[in-house]
């Protein structure tokens, strides 16, 4: 079956009988669109793309399975003319404005309106091999540019000019961009497991944990690296080894018919032990794609059993307040017997000056 026919297969076990799609990922995974700015309208008969003059020859060749319908800048009023006989219409409940919302319901004034934003999240969950394909080329941008950036790294640089760096390499390597707002946290800040690039200047005994990644023909990557600067304290080795312990449990449990909460749990098992449990505060792990975050998840509620073709991050963390922390992520494909690892950066405890 192709996307669109699992779409329909999908939108008949839901019921409805017609689906709107207005998020570009989305968009672009069922039609094949990568101009943005398009709305689909998918019926079992039908399947129609709205976009405006600027993308009209651009639609037409990259969506051939879809009916081109030339729209103003609101798509709104053509979808209510298209949309006439529709009595239940899904849509993405999660990505629809208030003024979107009040449209919608203005322009199917017959219908029941459903908020079914996983639907075709759900079909994207598993990739196919030439999304395997880009995905690992995203991953491969990545692992180089670490590769590269690493030798270059020195004491007094701002954590930005990493985040530069890392940026420029994979852009020269193919990336259309970064995957999302690069995290370079170094020192007391690498016990932000969020902490995007900052002026600061990196010194000698600090973590400096990176976390960025490339986008390779629409799809994410996503790496974590954290190393030291100088001569680490026992201490340092020791959240190190405890984070790496995880990280590598964390992987050897991903296997078909697993939740993201089994695996999960794994993980998590062996940071609480160690007594940092209260210091490891977010999911272990996150699918990527088209999107950098999407379904499955890792973490303490993800009841979705992993299936081979899925590709999810694995990326405990411990992160201590005033002190520092240490994070390390790989991207996972799910195969038939457990998992490929694709991330080829080397994760043991590295020290330099
Ligand atoms: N870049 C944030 C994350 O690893 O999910
Ligand atoms: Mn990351
Ligand atoms: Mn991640």
């Amino acid at each position: 079956m192709n996307r669109l026919e699992r779409m329909r297969q999908k939108m008949h076990e839901e019921g409805i009988d017609a689906y709107v799609v207005l998020r570009p990922e989305n968009g672009r995974y069922l039609s094949g669109f990568t101009g943005g700015e398009a709305t689909l309208y998918v019926t079992a008969e039908k399947a129609i793309l709205l976009t405006d003059f600027r993308y009209i020859e651009q639609a037409k060749g990259e969506a051939p399975e879809f009916e081109i319908v030339k729209t103003g800048q609101d798509h709104f009023e053509a979808l209510a003319e298209i949309g006439q006989q529709a009595q239940r219409v899904g849509f993405e409940g999660d990505f629809v404005t208030f003024l979107n919302y009040e449209k919608l319901i203005k322009g199917f004034p017959q219908a029941e309106l459903l908020s079914l934003p996983d639907l075709v999240s759900y079909l994207r969950a598993v990739k196919d091999q030439t999304e395997i394909e880009k995905l690992r080329q995203a991953v491969k941008i990545a692992d180089d540019a670490f590769a590269s950036v690493i030798k270059t790294i020195e004491i007094g640089q701002t954590e930005v000019e990493i985040a530069l760096d890392l940026e420029y390499t994979m852009r020269r390597a193919g990336a259309s961009g970064g995957s999302f707002d690069f995290i370079v946290a170094s020192g007391v800040r690498s016990a932000l497991p969020h902490g995007s690039a900052s002026s600061k200047k990196i010194q000698l005994g600090e973590f400096l944990t990176m976390d960025f990644g490339a986008i390779y023909e629409g799809y994410c990557s996503d790496i974590t690296r954290t190393v030291f600067l100088g001569e680490p304290e026992e201490k340092h080795q020791e959240v190190y080894q405890v984070v790496l312990a995880a990280q590598r449990a964390g992987i050897a449990a991903v296997a078909p018919g697993r939740t993201g909460k089994e695996v999960d749990a794994v993980a998590r098992k062996i940071i609480v032990d160690a007594g940092y449990g209260e210091y490891f505060g977010h999911g272990l792990g996150h699918s990527v794609g088209l999107a950098i975050h999407e379904g499955p998840n890792l973490n303490m509620r993800e009841e979705r059993v992993l299936e081979p073709g899925m590709v999810i991050t694995v990326e405990p963390g411990i992160y201590i307040p005033d002190w520092g922390g240490v994070r390390i992520e790989d991207i996972v494909l799910v195969t038939e017997n457990g998992c490929e690892v694709l991330t080829q950066a080397p994760k043991e405890f590295i020290s330099f000056e």
